[in-house]
């Protein structure tokens, strides 16, 4: 299939839903490249791969090199970089550590999380030739100065505050943005407010596009699985048994046989 840009991703607002997934490697990416529209290299990894407790930790570095891994597996997906924790705090951390990731990978865009409050920061990427997608709702990286990972959208106040989100970051020039965790009739409110694609995750089904992480998807991430995940295979239990079968056929000398050796 041919490579998406920005411009035949907004065009299928209103057409069909877009299909984003997360990838940290080239293997995986390039197994995920025919059935999707854009792979994320989300800062997700840094708690599936990376075996931290949260996002916070991820680097500029670690990014860097899981997107070169990313392109280089999936050469005709559009790849979208997570900027991680505190690389984009004022304007001019952002445009450095976004440039990095052009001069370094052949990333199509970045992510940051944040709405209002992170406009300006939008508007001066894309003002700079930097593609952004957006990432509004509930925010990973805001895990420790919110209390948790919560839900938004469960009062008016917070429906106003997210419609105003969504249209800032699109006037400050997001091409498209992701929604976390939002009550389903607010997620589809706001995807009708905005003339970019709103891509949902544990955001209903009233929306532009949907992404998922691809460890808890496959079943491979046991540690908890939020409710919005479906596992479209238990990849746990696939991976356990087949490595209890190598190590028990390892134990007996059953492997290798005749036909695996020179
Ligand atoms: O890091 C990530 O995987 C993400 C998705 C949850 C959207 O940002
Ligand atoms: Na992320």
């Amino acid at each position: 299939n041919k490579k998406m840009t920005i411009t035949s991703i907004q065009k299928t607002k209103g057409v069909r839903p877009l299909v984003m997934i997360t990838a940290y490697d080239a293997l995986f990416a390039k197994l995920f490249e025919p059935s999707s529209d854009m792979i994320l290299v989300g800062d997700s990894l840094n708690m599936s791969f990376a075996g931290k407790n949260d996002t916070l930790s991820a680097t500029m570095e670690q990014m860097l090199y899981h997107t070169n891994a990313v392109c280089n597996g999936a050469k005709n997906s559009f790849v979208v970089c997570d900027m991680p924790f505190g690389t984009y705090t004022n304007k001019e951390d952002a445009l450095r550590n976004a440039i990095r990731v052009f001069q370094k990978t052949s990333a199509d865009c970045v992510k940051i999380e944040g709405g209002a409050d992170k406009a300006y920061i939008v508007e001066h990427l894309t003002s700079n030739g930097i593609a952004v997608c957006g990432h509004i709702g509930l925010l990973p990286q805001s895990v420790r100065s919110e209390g948790g990972y919560k839900v938004k959208g469960k009062s008016e106040k917070e429906k106003l505050k997210l419609i105003e989100d969504a249209k800032a970051i699109e006037k400050a020039g997001a091409f498209c943005m992701v929604i976390e965790g939002v009550k389903t009739d607010v997620a589809t409110a706001i995807a009708k407010c905005v003339e970019v694609p709103v891509i949902g995750i544990g955001a209903g089904a009233d929306v532009d596009g949907q992404v998922l992480v691809f460890s808890d998807m496959l079943g491979l991430f046991e540690e908890f699985t939020p409710k919005f995940v479906k596992k479209y295979m238990d990849g746990a239990t696939l991976v356990k048994e087949a490595i209890k079968n190598y190590a028990d056929e390892v134990s007996k000398r059953e492997f290798p046989k005749e036909e695996h050796t020179y």
